[in-house]
């Protein structure tokens, strides 16, 4: 059973239709690539299906109906969604941030959270050992956790969202170009870092426009094209399919 089902998304701008009648599925343990050129409608569909966006359709998480449940809600059941820019806390440390992250999606609900005995020395250094671990784990080295989100290197910091946005654990996460703006090795560290989540059993849906990168990690990848469904398949189909050889190409040209 697919872990996250979206059926016939559609958000609409005016009388734009950024994203029309957009389905797919994605199971856990499982990579699903999103690409289509600039404006085709991707990050409308992140919002579609976080309920960050008044729109049409349905959601299905873990075999449940959550059309109706808000994003916050959606976030502690673990459906969560990362940006095309970087958002963290720019005055924590990147360990805060981590904590913070981690408080946020124990917690069932704010109060108790507020609650919490941060206070107390004991707690305190639990948490901050977990955080510490979760950074770690994912490849951000210790030497970096004391510093800001502002003073590490940019690559780093996109690993540190996509970190962020799993937490203590995820079911599906929603990630919108985790690669933009870089190259080389930090794409080879973020490769590792979605293929670790994929192990980690996360339904891992994967917005980007690095060619090389989605072809490499992704089972499957939806091509969105003027807000519909343009194609669907493995990666080596999607390569050689003439309707996406000509979205790309044939107008960059
Ligand atoms: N809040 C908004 N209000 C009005 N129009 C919007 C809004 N957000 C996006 N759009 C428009 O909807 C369409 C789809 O935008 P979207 O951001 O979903 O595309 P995208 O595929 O993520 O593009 P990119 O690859 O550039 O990130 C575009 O034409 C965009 O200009
Ligand atoms: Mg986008």
């Amino acid at each position: 059973m697919a872990l996250l089902r979206v059926e016939g998304l559609t958000v609409r701008y005016g009388a734009l239709a950024a994203l029309n009648d957009m389905s797919w599925q994605v199971e856990a343990g499982e990579i699903l690539g999103i690409i289509g050129p600039n404006g085709a409608g991707k990050s409308s569909c992140f919002a579609a299906v976080t309920n960050a966006v008044r729109r049409q359709g349905r959601v299905h998480l873990a075999g449940r109906d959550v059309t109706g449940v808000p994003t916050y809600e959606l976030a502690r059941l673990g459906l969560r969604r990362t940006f095309q820019h970087n958002a963290f806390f720019g005055e924590l440390t990147l360990l805060e941030n981590a904590m913070a992250a981690m408080l946020l999606q124990h917690s069932t609900s704010l109060g108790r959270s507020i609650a919490m005995p941060w206070q107390e020395a004991a707690t305190r250094r639990r948490a901050e050992r977990a955080a510490a671990e979760l950074l770690t784990s994912f490849g951000i080295a210790p030497s970096d956790h004391a510093k800001r989100p502002g003073d590490i290197a940019y690559g780093t910091q996109r690993l540190l969202s996509v970190v962020l946005a799993y937490g203590a654990g995820a079911q599906a996460l929603l990630i919108d170009e985790p690669a933009a703006g870089t190259g080389g090795p930090d794409m080879k560290r973020l490769a590792d870092l979605l293929v670790d989540l994929r192990r980690r059993g996360v339904a891992v849906v994967v917005i980007e426009h690095h060619m090389d990168l989605i072809m490499t990690i992704a089972d499957r990848i939806v091509v969105i094209d003027q807000g519909r469904k343009l194609a669907e398949g493995p990666p080596a189909e999607i390569q050689r399919n003439d309707a996406v050889l000509e979205a790309y190409l044939g107008r960059a040209a």
